[in-house]
């Protein structure tokens, strides 16, 4: 197979994108025209139909923990401007070196913004290794949601606790995005799970299949009473 780009979009095209130019709260965000990037070697450039929110995302646009920008996202200010990572979209272009996808494959995985070609605009650049082609039976949307909450959960439960069925499994903060998927996974193991979760989320966790579900609010609620020393 030729190394040479596959390529379906004219060059120097502009998109929309939410970029920022300094680390904050979501008041540094802006909607901004900026040039369409082109795949670099190994890369492909991905119309983006959806794009996932994970608590990751507000990580790389705040700047915290401070740590997080000395590897990578810049110290004083973001070194790329673009946001967002969990990505569900069409291959419109291939960079040389890319084999096994082609423009028009419909996939989701991760992108940016190591890159500076998040997922918050309407093309982004990926590797090839982290994306997947997007299932039949979900729609972009929910595929977008997937990536990097599902893996996060993923690794934790098979690589690190390396949960086996019979197990018992105590999942606090079920009812959030890595929490979710962890429920369904431990499930998915055969384990005994029970998640912690706030009152207006006990509903939720018990319906992704939990055994037991602890309703963390009335002892949030005590703790809160006794440092205020009500
Ligand atoms: N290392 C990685 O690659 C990686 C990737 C993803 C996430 N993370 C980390 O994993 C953690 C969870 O991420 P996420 O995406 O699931 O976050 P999230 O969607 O914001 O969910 C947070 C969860 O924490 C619960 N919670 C909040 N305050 C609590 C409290 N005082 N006591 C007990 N539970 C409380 C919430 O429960 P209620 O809403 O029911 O109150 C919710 O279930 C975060 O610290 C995130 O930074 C790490």
């Amino acid at each position: 197979m030729s190394d040479a780009p596959i390529t379906a979009a004219a060059p120097n095209r502009t998109m929309k994108a939410i970029v920022r130019d300094r680390y904050g709260s979501a008041d540094v965000l802006e909607l901004r025209d900026v040039e369409v990037p082109r795949p670099g070697e190994g890369e492909v450039l991905l119309a983006v139909r959806a794009a996932g929110l994970d608590r990751g995302a507000w990580h790389v646009m705040a700047g915290m923990p401070y740590v997080m920008r000395l590897a990578g996202f810049g110290v004083r200010k973001p070194e790329h401007v673009g946001l967002g990572s969990d990505v569900a979209g069409v291959v419109e272009e291939v960079g040389a070196g890319v084999t096994g996808l082609r423009p028009g494959d419909a996939v989701f995985g991760t992108c940016g913004p190591a890159s500076g070609a998040a997922s918050f605009a309407e093309y982004a650049l990926a590797r090839p290794d982290r994306l997947a082609r997007m299932p039949e039976n979900l729609s972009f949307e929910q595929a977008a949601a997937v990536p990097v909450s599902a893996q996060t959960a993923l690794q934790a439960l098979r690589d690190r606790a390396r949960v086996r069925a019979g197990q018992s499994v105590l999942i606090i903060g079920a009812s959030g995005g890595v929490g979710t998927f962890a429920v369904q996974i431990a499930k998915a193991f055969g384990a005994h799970v029970t998640g912690v979760c706030s009152t207006p989320k006990v509903e939720l966790v018990t319906s992704l299949g939990a055994d037991r579900v602890i309703d963390s609010s009335p002892m949030r609620t005590a703790r809160t009473s006794t440092r205020s020393g009500g």
